[in-house]
């Protein structure tokens, strides 16, 4: 028996080879230039018993039922799988997994790289410099904070949230305060981190960043009310997913200064910049604001560690074996 496996778009790293090389695998990559449309998508996957996905694509019940049922599982090539209805894929027994682990560090450094051009004031340094609005050395040019002895707030606590805690704690000596479903008492001995309800958190911390999933608990997990107990100097960073933050309500409170910038590499209605989708939205006219487009986990051992799962993942619920990391 031949089974079908359909990409939904090319992707770096060394995964899809490894599947092409495998006899028993006929392997169809999308050619479409960019995401694929919607009704494309649907038509695509007729008949196939594997799809590797990106967090692009919305997998839900009527993917299910244009696939039809020979279809076995939907390997997302992410971390997050925001994008799958993970009830409707049971109900159609259809397995989905997603590839956690192997992008932590790519993630993580990413966040840290954010707040430090927060902190230093980086992009506005480089568009001053760029413009030619340096005319010489000045004492209150461009003046930053240290992050020596500063109150980072990791709001969720998992592999990523794990890491950037580790490197801002034991590396830059910031205090660690944390919040998670999960209290971890090692965690907070190693490196004398303290937990606490997301309200005190955001009013003690001075940098304040995102690593939680997107579910219907963490949808706009912060917003006004959030935005109002957070100190003025306070600053966000979120490389978790966009409908986490009220993005409404952070373009208020950085317009206001109600706190002093924030660092967003997801968006509420990616890829728009806003939710109206005419872009017009004043997030891009902010300077207290850096934006990215998704590419926390951009680096090439990331991408290609990501190929590898979702391949070894289809291998084996393809071969009748279980699969390597199941979402749940
Ligand atoms: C990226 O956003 C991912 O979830 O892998
Ligand atoms: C993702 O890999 C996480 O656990 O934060």
């Amino acid at each position: 028996m031949v089974f079908t496996i359909f990409v939904t778009r090319n992707i770096p790293g060394e995964g899809i080879e490894m599947l092409k090389r495998n006899k028993m695998f006929k392997v169809r990559v999308s050619t479409y230039n960019g995401i694929l449309p919607r009704r494309a998508l649907l038509k695509a996957v007729k008949g196939c018993h594997a799809v590797l996905a990106l967090l692009t694509d919305r997998i839900d019940e009527a993917f299910f039922k244009a696939a039809g049922p020979q279809l076995k599982i939907v390997a997302n090539y992410a971390v997050g799988f925001d994008n799958i209805d993970v009830k409707a894929a049971a109900a159609h027994n259809v397995v989905v997994t997603n590839t956690p682990g192997v992008l932590t560090n790519a993630v993580a450094e990413f966040t840290v790289a954010a707040l430090m051009a927060l902190s230093k004031h980086l992009e506005g340094a480089d568009l001053f410099t760029r413009s030619g609005k340096y005319k010489g050395w000045d004492p209150n040019l461009f003046l930053g904070d240290e992050l020596q002895g500063k109150t980072i707030g990791i709001v969720g606590l998992g592999r990523i949230g794990y890491k950037v805690a580790h490197t801002m704690g034991a590396g830059f000596g910031m205090k660690i305060i944390y919040n998670d479903p999960r209290i971890n008492k090692d965690f907070e001995k190693k490196y004398g981190a303290q937990f606490m309800k997301l309200p005190a958190l955001l009013k003690q911390a001075d940098y304040v960043t995102l690593h939680v999933p997107l579910l219907p608990s963490t949808h706009h997990l912060i917003s006004t009310k959030e935005f109002n107990v957070m100190k003025k100097t306070a600053y966000l960073i979120n490389t978790a997913r966009g409908p986490v933050v009220d993005e409404k309500a952070l373009t208020r409170a950085l317009k206001n200064r109600r706190i002093a910038g924030a660092a967003l590499d997801v968006f509420e209605c990616e890829p728009a910049i806003d939710c109206d989708m005419t872009d017009t939205l004043e997030l891009k006219k902010l300077d207290n604001v850096i934006l990215t487009p998704h590419i926390a986990s951009a680096t090439r051992e990331a991408r290609n560690e990501m190929s590898l799962i979702v391949a070894r993942n289809i291998i084996a619920v393809l071969s009748g074996k279980k699969p390597l990391t199941p979402a749940q």
